[in-house]
Formats: structure tokens, C-alpha cells, sequence
């Protein structure tokens, strides 16, 4: 099989090289690409130098698989290109998700949606995945009315710039910024862009791409993107209201057999997931689940994951992994 990588030098680039190999693609042809800059540089694969090829050739190679994380511009541009090649393109980048006839996927949750003749399928937002996998057996028992988010997001989010700002501020060193502020000692209720109601492009993705996973336009969604001076991984609180009565207990047997996630939670033993303990893990952790005494029908929660995995490089793969098991691959 041969595996395109376009993004190859980027952070998220790095732990797909990574992911790849833990499952089994290691011996596939893989043909990494990254922009015109990094042409001729190697990188190393399942213990063999590969060079840096341009997209272009990667798209003339006809790879079977197309992983891109090369930022939107060079998804729109190419992914149609190897698409019409008939490469299953693996989009990470926010460009193409929310196009009705895309699909947007988490495989343990709606693998269903993807079929043969989809060539470009969308990997959602890193928030978005760790939080859905949380809530999907939630919704399918009880139906999610309401959710009120607050995102506590590691610098890893945003890429080298904001580990190297986070690191050299700890440092006391000069350095480029990645944020408009520092981000050491401090918390940023930003994440993304402004939009002109105030709310931000991040923000706004947790909304969209939540509804369209668990394919409810009526879920009402609020959220507060805040990214935090920690590299692990993302952490969420979340507020569901449900439309029915819940049984906590039931919730917590729902939550224990989704795979792809654990639970956590033992406050007597100050057990709950942290990002520094998600790091380099590929399941989602859920802990802190009790009641809302405030509101009927409603209950709180805590998830974390190391978003460069699941939330990114991982998830991504999953889907790559389901694409080869159909038989799609000739
Ligand atoms: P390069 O290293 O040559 O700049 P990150 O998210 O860590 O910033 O990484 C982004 C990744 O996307 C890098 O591998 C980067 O390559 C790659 N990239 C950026 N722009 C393009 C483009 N136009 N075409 C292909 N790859 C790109």
C-alpha cells in the first residue's frame, strides 16, 4: 500500500509518522511531503531515511491514502487533486468539514457515514473528537438537549510556535510569539479568531462539528475556548442537559464500554484524568461524572486527551485503518 503524508515536518506530522508505524502501516510505501521549503530533507520511517518529496509528485505517485495536516490552504488547493486520482484523501485541517457532502468522522462513533466513493473525508477539530466520544453513548440513551463547554487547550493545539513561546518564556529567553500575550503564568480566553458576535472560530467549531458527528441540528451548544500553559493535552468541563431522566450509574456502565475511552474517576483516591497523564495515549479519559443539583436532568463532567493523538494523528489513522478493512484499497 502506499501512503501519502503532506505535512510531514509539523508537529501533528510527527506523531502521524509515529501512529503509523505503531499500527502496522510500517511497512507501506510512504511518500512524505511538506512545502516547497522542505524539499530534500529526510525524515526517518520505521527506521528508513525518507526525503521530502513536492505534493505534486506525491499526487503523480497515485498513493492509495492521502493524510494530509498541512493547514487549509494546501488541503483546498490539493486534496481535489488527489481525489480525482482516486486517493482517499485524510483531512485534519478544518477546510473541508463542514461541506454537507463531506464526510466528518470519528470511527468509533459514525465510521457508517463513509462509503467506497468518498475521497475526501474530514478529520474533526481536536476538541470536538475528544468530546464526542465522551458524549455519543449519552446521546444515543438519553438525547443531549444542552451542552455548555469550557475548554482548558495545551499549547500543542497551535503548533511548535506556542511550545516554543511556552518554553523559552519559561526560560526567561527571547522569543517569536505565537499568541498575543504570554501564555506562561497566564490563560488566554482565545483560541482561534474573533467573530464579529464575539464568539471564535474555535468556539464556533465545537458547535458546528459536535451537531454534525452525532447528527442533531437541535443540540444546543454554547462554549469557551481557553488555551492554558500545558503541552499534554486538551482538557474539557462539560454540562449536558438531557431530555430525558439519566440514571448516574447507567452513565458511568454507558461511558465504561465506549471503546476508545476510559474512565477515570475515583475522588476518593484523587483519581481523575490530567493532561499530563493523557500525553502520548491514545484513548480519551473521562472522570469528574456527578450530578447538576442545580438543574434537572443535567450532569458534569471532565475529559482530557493528548490532542496531537486522538484528537488529531490518531483519529486520523483510525479512519485509514477502516478505510483498508472495508477492502477499499485495490
Ligand atoms: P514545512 O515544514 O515545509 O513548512 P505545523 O502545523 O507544525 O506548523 O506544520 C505544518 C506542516 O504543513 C509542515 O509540515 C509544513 O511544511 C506543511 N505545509 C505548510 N504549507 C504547506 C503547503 N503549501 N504545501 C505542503 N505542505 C505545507
Amino acid at each position: 500500500m502506499k501512503i501519502g503524508l503532506i505535512g510531514a515536518t509539523g508537529l501533528v506530522g510527527s506523531v502521524m509518522l509515529k501512529v503509523l508505524e505503531e499500527r502496522g502501516f510500517g511497512d507501506c510505501d510512504l511518500y512524505p511531503a511538506a512545502s516547497e521549503r522542505s524539499i530534500g530533507k529526510t525524515i526517518t520511517f520505521h527506521g528508513r531515511q525518507l526525503k521530502m518529496l513536492s505534493v505534486q509528485s506525491v499526487i503523480d505517485s497515485g498513493v492509495d491514502i492521502a493524510i494530509f495536516s498541512a493547514g487549509s490552504a494546501a488541503s483546498l488547493k490539493y486534496a481535489p487533486l488527489f481525489a480525482e486520482k482516486g486517493t482517499f484523501v485524510i483531512d485534519n485541517s478544518s477546510a473541508w468539514r463542514m461541506y454537507e457532502h463531506i464526510p466528518l468522522v470519528v470511527p468509533q462513533i459514525n465510521a457508517d457515514v463513509l462509503a467506497v466513493h468518498d475521497k475526501i473525508i474530514a478529520n474533526p477539530n481536536c476538541s470536538t473528537i475528544q468530546m464526542v466520544m465522551a458524549l455519543a453513548p449519552l446521546h444515543r440513551a438519553y438525547g443531549i438537549k444542552r451542552l455548555v463547554i469550557s475548554t482548558y487547550q495545551s499549547v500543542t493545539g497551535t503548533g511548535m510556535k506556542a511550545i516554543k513561546q511556552l518554553m523559552s518564556e519559561r526560560a526567561g529567553e527571547p522569543c517569536l510569539m505565537a499568541y498575543p500575550y504570554p501564555i506562561d503564568m497566564n490563560v488566554l480566553p482565545h483560541g482561534g479568531s474573533f467573530e464579529p458576535d464575539g464568539y471564535t472560530t474555535e468556539e464556533l467549531k465545537l458547535v458546528n462539528e459536535t451537531r454534525k458527528i452525532l447528527r442533531d441540528e437541535n443540540i444546543q451548544i454554547t462554549a469557551t475556548v481557553v488555551r492554558v500553559p500545558v503541552r499534554g493535552g486538551h482538557s474539557e468541563a462539560v454540562n449536558i442537559e438531557f431530555a430525558r431522566p439519566y440514571d448516574i450509574n447507567h452513565v458511568r456502565q454507558l461511558l465504561q464500554t465506549m471503546p476508545g475511552l476510559t474512565v477515570m474517576d475515583n475522588p476518593s483516591e484523587n483519581l481523575y484524568p490530567m493532561p499530563l497523564f493523557a500525553e502520548g495515549k491514545d484513548d480519551v479519559f473521562v472522570g469528574r461524572i456527578r450530578q447538576d443539583n442545580s438543574r434537572e436532568n443535567c450532569m458534569n463532567m471532565w475529559i482530557v486527551a493528548d490532542n496531537l493523538r486522538k484528537g488529531a494523528a490518531t483519529n486520523a489513522i483510525e479512519i485509514a485503518q477502516y478505510i483498508v478493512k472495508q477492502g477499499w484499497i485495490k
